[in-house]
């Protein structure tokens, strides 16, 4: 049972969703089909929660509008880029109310929920008790003055309303009032133990989940209310709880049952309830705390459930050095990227998969996007599918030539080849899809190599019996190429059936010698990728530049980055910061972006060499104060050894300022 993040229904998706979530699920159910496993995928939006009404508030429109349209344009993102759900679901259907309620009957029956009465934040202009993202104030652990009633954005801490400090109404920006409300709590501060027995099970996990889980048993887990005072959600099913919803996050989980009931009707326990199920969930890592933790404990008081088994999530994917932000429009729209690039879907799916922020945060960027379509995806990959097929038309007017008497080179390939499905099935299998490309591009390399050992070009024209036995064996390989490629490349898999003429081979079928016959017939060749140009790239840097011209222009301060992930001090303290003056500058030859520096650093005179020619010329350096990192690993860039860092501001507009320590500052003076 593998079940991927229901979205929130307020937004198109971009790039971060899919890497973070969406494409690492596809790949591994993808591959849990090829290899005959009896899996169940399923998805959806979530409609319920502050961030749909706030956003329907702001519009001017229903909740249900803006569900009813993100919910159409997600799914159809999705569908585009072959996500391969059995169904993609809402938890706005009657069915998943009934059976969200029933599922908190059953709770509330056992008597799993505190029913507390307490004072919450109210607005009494709006007449609306503010929870969750209803309240802003200032975070009380980095003083983010805009941190939400459940969550600071800036800093990642979790929040209540009432620890924000100088709370104000989303809706009317007033000071709230205390007003007393009923509300029913699930106790996880009691429930601790058990929570924590099921996660020391669970060592196997990834790091970043487990320690996550492990850091929030550390701080002690707190009741956490389970149902809340608004009219948009499902209405809580007891008598005395009028103008009161489920909280979306006790509800959206139990979307996944509802999904795989939509599915499957009747038969849908084998997959929830059967011991041998393993239920998986995919999921980025801000809702690490959900589904390790809430939804588990959930499952086992009402009984009769598998809990998770695995909870693979992802870091964050930064874009171009940023933190993806709707509000800032950073980010890579799917649908804007299809128009752009249309029919290029894998590029993406590949490029996010090989740089996938599997351990933590990563950064997309277009030079890397290209670089990896051309120097992989063109370069190794289809070049080796186009290089065996083209020469199977031109010698044997497209049909498999028979094999003949195998000499070494040929016995080593095919012997290499056999391993490579289940080498990267492994690391599928344990979650590291990253690892998995890797391997994947080892085996177009392995053909290519085998090409160029064996040069049957060359061959030809003396002894073509060796070259039908050097093309069988380079199509083989190209056929295990395209099994394997399909859970992460399955446009480019269904391209390569089509042109070397093969239908349904499974996994299993990978590796083999003899996936075609002698004699039969390929089709004619077509290009698996094209090499991407520096100026579809240069455009789309140019876009994101145009994006942060405008917000910088249009809403100075917020402009700032947030801030970034604490460092100790002992890493602090092993940064070597010091004074230094430039002593000469100029630009480094052929080069539009660097500048050479000798650096009077106080211990030695050193060469430094930064990216700020656009900024700076180079006599206007000269003599300048400024802030050198000492001990920065040495780097050759552009022929030239780097010995250290230069540190700059850098303005919203993408400008920068020298940070100049104090004037008087001698050279070498420390600085920290
Ligand atoms: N709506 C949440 C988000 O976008 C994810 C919910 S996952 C769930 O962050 F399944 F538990 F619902
Ligand atoms: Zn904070």
């Amino acid at each position: 049972m593998v079940t991927a993040a229901l979205i929130y229904a307020n937004g198109p998706i971009h790039i971060g969703h899919l890497a973070g979530c969406y494409i690492p699920a596809d790949i591994y159910v993808r591959y849990l089909r090829a290899k005959g496993e009896d899996v169940v995928f399923v998805s959806g939006t979530d409609e319920h929660g502050v961030p749909i009404t706030l956003k329907a508030r702001n519009e001017g429109v229903t909740p249900m509008e803006i569900v009813d349209r993100y919910y159409a344009m997600i799914k159809k993102s999705f569908e585009d880029f072959g996500i391969s759900f059995d169904i993609y679901s809402r938890t706005s259907n009657q069915t998943h109310h009934k059976t969200s309620s029933d599922f908190f009957i059953n709770l509330y029956e056992k008597g799993v929920f505190d029913e507390i009465e307490s004072e919450q934040y109210y607005d009494e202009s709006a007449k609306q008790f503010l929870a969750d993202r209803y309240i802003v104030g200032t975070c009380p652990n980095c003083g983010n003055e805009n941190a939400y009633g459940d969550q600071c954005e800036r800093c990642g801490t979790s929040l209540s309303p009432t620890e924000l400090k100088d709370p104000r109404s989303t809706l009317s920006g007033e000071k709230p009032v205390m007003k007393k409300t009923k509300n029913w709590y699930l106790p996880l501060d009691k429930l601790q133990p058990k929570i924590e027995k099921y996660i020391d099970q669970h060592k196997d996990w990834k790091a970043n989940v487990y320690g996550q889980c492990k850091s929030w048993l550390n701080q002690g887990l707190h009741s956490r209310a389970m149902t809340r005072d608004l009219d948009w959600g499902i209405k809580v099913p007891l008598k005395d709880a009028d103008g009161k919803v489920l909280y979306v996050w006790f509800d959206a989980p139990i979307g996944y049952i509802t999904a795989t009931q939509e599915l499957l009707g009747d038969s849908w326990e084998k997959y929830w309830k059967d011991e041998d199920t393993r239920l998986i969930h995919f999921i980025g890592k801000d809702n690490i705390v959900f589904h390790c933790i809430i939804f588990p404990i959930m499952l086992m008081e009402h009984g009769g459930y598998v809990v998770p088994d695995n909870v693979p999530a992802n870091e964050f994917m930064n874009l171009e050095g940023d933190k993806i932000s709707t509000s800032r429009n950073w980010a890579v729209w799917l649908h804007e990227y299809l128009e752009e690039f249309p029919g290029k879907q894998d590029i993406l799916r590949y490029v996010l998969t090989a740089n996938a922020p599997e351990t933590k945060d990563n950064d997309f960027t277009w030079k890397d996007f290209q670089a990896r379509n051309n120097n992989e995806l063109v370069a190794i990959f289809g070049n080796f599918v186009n290089r065996a097929v083209v020469l199977t038309h031109k010698y044997f007017e497209g049909r498999i030539p028979g094999r003949g008497r195998l000499e070494k080179i040929d016995e080593d390939t095919l012997e290499s080849l056999a391993q490579f499905p289940s080498k990267i099935g492994n690391s599928i299998g344990s979650f590291k899809f990253r690892e998995a490309t890797t391997k994947l591009m080892d085996l177009a390399r392995l053909g290519n190599k085998y090409l160029a050992d064996t040069e049957p070009w060359k061959l030809i024209k003396t002894d073509t019996e060796r070259v039908g036995t050097i093309l069988n064996i380079s199509l083989q390989i190209a056929t295990t190429l395209g099994i394997v490629s399909d859970p992460f490349l399955p446009f480019t898999n269904a391209k390569i059936k089509r042109i070397l003429n093969y239908k349904d081979l499974s996994w299993d079928n990978a590796g083999s010698p003899s996936n075609l016959a002698d004699g039969h017939q390929l089709n004619e060749p077509e290009l698996l990728f094209e090499k991407i140009e520096d100026k579809t790239i240069e455009a789309q840097i140019q876009k994101l530049m145009d994006t942060k011209k405008e917000n910088a222009e249009t809403s100075g301060d917020a402009e700032t980055s947030p801030q970034k992930e604490l460092v100790s001090y002992d890493d602090f303290m092993k940064m070597d910061l010091r004074v230094g003056e430039i002593l000469t500058a100029e630009a480094v030859p052929k080069s539009s972006k660097l500048l050479k520096f000798t650096v009077d650093t106080g211990v030695d005179k050193r060469t430094i060499v930064s990216g700020i020619a656009k900024y700076f010329k180079p006599e206007e350096m000269i003599g300048k104060k400024v802030t050198v990192l000492m001990n920065l690993a040495p780097r050759k860039i552009m022929g030239v050894e780097s010995q250290g860092m230069l540190l700059f501001a850098e303005n919203a507009d993408g400008s920068l300022k020298a940070v100049t320590p104090a004037e008087d500052g001698e050279n070498g003076a420390v600085i920290s």
